[in-house]
């Protein structure tokens, strides 16, 4: 797991990178085909359940999943970056929210609060707490800033294919009761914020899911690892395997 999310971090970082205004989502998507392709790593979401692109790139009001074509990017738009890449066997998944050349203050709260329960989440991933203090977490502190957490969506379990089990919400179901978390166990754990009402809609296209009132909508995702101390988090530069470093 450690390589394979050292490289999806690489393509993170290379990609959000590169974002400028004028681009459109297409030649943002082809850069990060070439980017995957560098690292010897294939795309872990091209061809899953049909899925027509190399990573998923959604603007503005666009939550996850959207589909890369003609649209450019403006100054002042906020861009979310979903990368899963397959490299030796094993998937590394990680996403996030940037402005392209800046945002204004409340779209910057967004992307900060959005963030800031991703690690609050993560602070929760040790044995013998359950994956439901893990949503918890992420819930309260999104909440508590005055924005909604996306429902229809949720973290997972990753391995060998992109989603195992356990599903990891971002919200608390108390009536329902939730898995132990043990030392071992590797998580997607993935936050989508909407500034607004917390619904979405799927558009025609099969894959676009777009806040329901219009509003902003940012995605920050780490895979991290549960271990008997602190929980590690993989997609982070230091996993990428020496024999890849520039
Ligand atoms: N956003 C999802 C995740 O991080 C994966 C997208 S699957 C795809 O788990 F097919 F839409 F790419
Ligand atoms: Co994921």
């Amino acid at each position: 797991m450690r390589p394979a999310c050292g490289v999806a971090r690489a393509v993170l970082d290379d990609v959000t990178a590169m974002i400028q205004p004028g681009l459109t989502t297409r030649e943002i998507d082809r850069f990060a085909a070439e980017r995957i392709r560098s690292y010897g790593a294939r795309s872990a979401f091209l061809g899953y359940r049909n899925y027509p692109c190399n990573v998923c790139i959604s603007v503005n009001d666009e939550v996850v999943h959207g589909l890369a074509g003609d649209r450019r990017v403006s100054f002042g738009d906020i861009v979310s970056v979903d990368v899963g890449v397959l490299y030796n066997g094993f998937v590394g998944d990680n996403a996030r929210t940037v402005s392209v050349g800046g945002c204004d203050a409340a779209a910057q709260a967004l992307l900060d609060v959005t963030e800031q329960s991703l690690y609050e989440g993560i602070s929760e991933a040790v044995p013998g707490k359950r994956v439901a203090d893990i949503s918890r977490a992420i819930q309260q502190h999104v909440e508590k800033n005055g924005f909604s957490i996306v429902r229809e969506y949720v973290g997972h379990g990753v391995g060998r294919s992109v989603h195992e089990a356990p599903e990891v919400p971002n919200f608390v179901d108390e009536r329902r009761s939730s898995p132990l978390l043990k030392a071992g166990m590797t998580l997607a754990i993935e936050p989508m914020v909407n500034a607004g009402k917390p619904g979405t809609k799927t558009l025609n296209d099969g894959w676009t899911v777009l806040t329901v009132d219009g509003s902003l909508s940012a995605h920050f995702e780490h895979t991290i690892l549960v271990t008997t101390g602190e929980p590690v988090i993989l997609t982070c530069p230091e996993m990428m395997p020496s024999s890849l470093r520039a």
